[in-house]
């Protein structure tokens, strides 16, 4: 995996080690809209995930899971605390430069599959919603297209191809954000609740994905409320406490 150094972003990329992912001593609060108070979420919290582990967050409703998946991908910053990819400092500076080499490294390199499908469709058609990925990231042609025929097979979504993205069924449309998301080739795959909405082929699909993509080495983080996949994935448990139960 290549990530851009935060001194030397602009001049190239360099091999990330271990861990992968270092959240320490994090807070983080919601900003309140006019007149709101802000809402905070993590207190202190801290976690490390090794490149190769496939690592489940667990916790009630409302604990922060999307949060924390949302601050791995540079969708929000810790108020304090770090957070580390490899051995770059992730902070909002360096991500929300005007055409940060950082940002467009971090997202060929970490894939986001939202809870919502909704949030992350939005091409005409199945085909060109999977080449997205690999276009923006100027690959050949002809790679593009090896890419986007291995995700078809892959996700058993040749009825669909040419199908539009928001037209599908919701469990339809998880298989396509995910399709998306693995068609970059990621190092490191985050998925909101995965399989929620799946029937059973489709869980069965998602958890052979993931048992693979970890097999080749990749590293998973997911969150979810069924202990059925927790059972056929065997991740590494981080269990996330409300802050209010956590200063108990
Ligand atoms: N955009 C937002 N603005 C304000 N508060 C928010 C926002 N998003 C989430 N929250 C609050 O932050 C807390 C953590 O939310 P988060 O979505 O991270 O929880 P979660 O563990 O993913 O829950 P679930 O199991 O229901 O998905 C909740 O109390 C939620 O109400
Ligand atoms: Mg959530």
């Amino acid at each position: 995996m290549r990530l851009m150094h935060a001194n030397d972003a602009d001049e190239g990329g360099r091999f990330l080690g271990d861990p992968l992912v270092e959240l320490t001593d994090v807070d983080f609060s919601y900003r309140g809209g006019a007149g709101e108070s802000s809402h905070p979420v993590l207190r202190g919290f801290s976690m490390t995930i090794a490149r190769g582990e496939c690592v489940a967050l667990l916790g009630p409703n409302g604990s922060g899971k999307t949060t924390i998946m949302r601050i791995i991908n540079a969708l929000e910053f810790p108020d304090s605390g770090t957070y580390r990819l490899g051995d770059t400092e992730v902070a909002r500076e360096l991500v929300e430069r005007r055409d940060s080499p950082f940002a467009k490294s971090l997202h060929q390199h970490v894939g986001f599959v939202f809870q919502n499908s909704d949030t992350q469709l939005f091409c005409p058609s199945v085909e060109e919603e999977i080449a997205f990925g690999p276009v923006q990231m100027g690959l050949p042609d002809a790679e593009i297209a090896r890419r986007v025929d291995d995700m078809v097979a892959l996700f058993g979504l040749g009825a669909l191809r040419d199908r539009a993205p928001y037209r599908l069924s919701g469990g339809e449309k998880k298989r396509v954000a995910i399709a998306c998301c693995l068609s970059m080739n990621p190092d490191l795959l985050v998925l909101d609740e995965p399989t929620d909405g799946l029937d059973e082929r489709n869980t069965d699909i998602v958890v052979d994905v993931l048992r693979s993509f970890v097999a080749a080495g990749k590293t998973v983080l997911f969150s979810t409320h069924h202990h059925d996949i927790v059972e056929r994935l065997d991740p590494r448990i981080i269990t996330v406490r409300p802050i209010d139960a956590a200063r108990d």
